[in-house]
């Protein structure tokens, strides 16, 4: 541990560069977003985005999340990547500038510089805290790539023309995210990606959680603790805060559960009893049993992703995964 420290330590030496420079497109109005989102609240069927989990204590008891006993897609993606490292790396190649999607703490792209040995790093995420956080950490490595951010939605459009040059790149999206997407905004993803890559040299490294048995899945997505709950419950005061609605968290039940038919994990909000809601100055009442759709993480077996990469356009697929088939690592390009 000690020895570490010190090695940190030893590489912050890099004093004479500018800051990294990072570019905001998220509107600054946010307006618009806050509309649709109480509208969402209010529709008969009512829903939050999953993005709204994400704030202070949100991502925070997503980081507790992964180190549950229930929830193996992180560390067995963990395992996957330092197993497979240099056969992957071989694949991609070296010096290529990397796209990192979905950014957060950069640390799990930190790991592949060593052997990818990017010219580039281009960290995209909604949280412009957490990209500069990960930033200026990125900026006392020795043999740091040239570093950018870009804070936007990519949930809405992906575009990286501000930041990205129009060079070889690999893009990365770990952590099997492309799951919150429904299976056709999944392939419009994908198809965008492989748009920006038509121009040079590309492809996608990128996680994807498999399809498996009900019981795992439900453990995972509803553990013991009460980890995966916290997480769920605290969009509710996140929305209070955004707007100004009343929800009061001890009125709610989480819901975390594997709907085969549909092949995803579902999440939702259960109102433990009727209550009234004021939500912009309207009264929305929620029945007792009624639930807030809150997430969908979609699960493919291998071959229904890889499906779904070749109709993005994408021709050459690789894959690795770990002995029990939990978890799939794809690069495409
Ligand atoms: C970040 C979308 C990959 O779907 O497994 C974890 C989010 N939700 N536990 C997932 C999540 C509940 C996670 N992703």
């Amino acid at each position: 541990m000690s020895l570490r420290t010190i090695t940190q330590i030893g590489n912050t030496v890099r004093a004479d560069s500018a800051p990294p420079t990072i570019t905001n497109v998220l509107k600054l109005d946010s307006k618009a977003e806050l509309d649709a989102l109480a509208k969402r609240l209010l529709a008969p069927a009512a829903s939050i985005p999953p993005k709204y989990f994400y704030d202070e204590i949100g991502s925070t008891l997503y980081n507790a999340i992964v180190l549950t006993r229930e929830y193996y897609p992180t560390r067995t993606e963990a395992a996957i990547f330092e197993r497979f490292r240099r056969q992957i790396a071989a694949v991609i190649g070296e010096g290529k500038q990397f796209v990192d999607l979905g950014s957060g703490d950069s640390v799990k792209a930190e790991k592949w510089f060593a052997s990818l040995k990017p010219s580039r790093y281009v960290a995209v995420d909604i949280s412009e805290t957490a990209v500069a956080d990960a930033l200026a950490r990125l900026s006392g490595l020795a043999n740091a790539p040239d570093l950018c951010g870009l804070i936007t939605d990519f949930s809405r459009v992906l575009d990286v023309t501000p930041v990205a040059e129009k060079k070889p790149s690999v893009f990365f999206y770990p952590g099997s995210s492309i799951g919150n997407f429904m299976p056709d905004e999944a392939s419009w993803f994908l198809r965008q990606i492989r748009a920006h890559c038509a121009t040079s040299d590309c492809g996608l490294l990128i996680g994807v959680d498999a399809k498996k048995d009900k019981a795992r899945l439900d453990a995972a997505y509803d553990d013991a603790l009460g980890v995966t709950a916290a997480f769920n419950l605290n969009t509710l005061n996140h929305v209070n805060g955004l707007l100004g609605t009343d929800f009061d968290v001890h009125d709610w039940k989480h819901r975390g559960f594997y709907n085969e038919a549909f092949g995803r994990i579902e999440m939702h909000l259960e109102a433990r009893r009727d209550v009234i809601v004021r939500i912009r100055g309207e009264a929305r009442s929620f029945y007792r049993g009624e639930r807030i759709h809150t997430e969908n993480s979609y699960k493919y077996a291998p071959d229904q992703f890889r499906a779904l990469l070749t109709e993005a356009g994408f021709s050459d697929v690789h894959l690795w995964q770990d002995e029990g088939g939990d978890f799939n690592v794809f690069y495409a390009r």
